[in-house]
């Protein structure tokens, strides 16, 4: 799809074309829930209806992917009640939500290492995947499970053996074939990453893809974060020259 046809414009106000992917580090459960002097699960429950918010507000702008760090490879290292808890809140979200989801036109696919996971997680990731497949207004994808590096080292993997299997020359290898075996393969690189809860580190989020994404960290805890959030970061983005490493666009 041209650029200028990406996520149209809805004010008259805004410049740039809007983003056609959105990657989003959802981070402040801990603290919105301590803040309040509950136990950080209910920071995590509370995350999850500002997932449905900005799922449907996505939808509303017409973004056509977004990616949300559910779960990193790093998370296991938690107290294995709050991990428990977490997939206890995945799994109601997804299964109570599959269908809400489908009606909305939002396909559902998981990124990660979902084979080191519970067969019962692995059936319902199944089932929600299966059941959205033909949503065509939002791409949305949990990143579960999931670890940037781990995700390049198994692409590299996957490579090895097709060269061993004679299926591909070495010098067949480009940073395309590469892009090609990772979760995200046939998918926009994100345009936008946006961070709440104010840290300013990657996370071992989507390192490949994110070689040329607008960066954009907002104070607000993820619990706390709405639709109009949302819309503040997209204007933020519109505003931004993208260069992809080329020199300011004079003309
Ligand atoms: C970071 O906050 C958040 C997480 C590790 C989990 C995020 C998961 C959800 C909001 C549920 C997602 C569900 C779906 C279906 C996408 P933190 O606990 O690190 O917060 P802190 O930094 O304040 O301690």
């Amino acid at each position: 799809m041209p650029r200028e046809t990406r996520g149209e414009a809805k004010n008259a106000h805004n410049k740039g074309p809007g983003p056609e992917h959105v990657a989003i580090i959802m981070d402040g459960n801990g603290r919105w829930a301590q803040a309040r002097g509950l136990p950080r699960i209910m920071g995590h429950r509370a995350g999850l209806e500002a997932v449905r918010r900005t799922i449907r507000a996505a939808v509303e702008q017409g973004i056509k992917y977004l990616t949300l760090f559910a779960f990193s490879t790093e998370n296991w290292r938690r107290p294995r009640l709050e991990v428990e808890g977490l997939f206890t809140l995945l799994k109601e979200y997804v299964e109570k939500e599959t269908a809400e989801l489908a009606s909305q036109g939002v396909r559902v696919r998981f990124l990660g290492e979902r084979n080191d996971l519970p067969a019962w997680a692995q059936a319902v990731m199944e089932r929600c995947e299966k059941a959205t497949a033909s949503g065509n207004h939002l791409n949305l994808n949990i990143a579960l499970n999931y670890g940037g590096r781990a995700e390049i080292v198994r692409a590299a993997q996957l490579l090895a053996k097709k060269v061993a299997a004679q299926a591909l020359q070495p010098e067949d290898i480009t940073a395309t074939e590469l892009a090609a075996h990772l979760y995200t393969s046939g998918m926009p690189d994100p345009d936008l990453l946006i961070r709440t809860s104010g840290e300013l580190r990657l996370s071992n989020f989507l390192l490949w893809q994110l070689a040329y994404t607008e960066l954009y960290v907002t104070q607000v805890l993820w619990p706390d974060f709405t639709g109009s959030d949302l819309s503040t970061a997209l204007a933020a983005y519109r505003k931004r020259e993208r260069r992809y490493g080329g020199i300011a666009n004079k003309g």
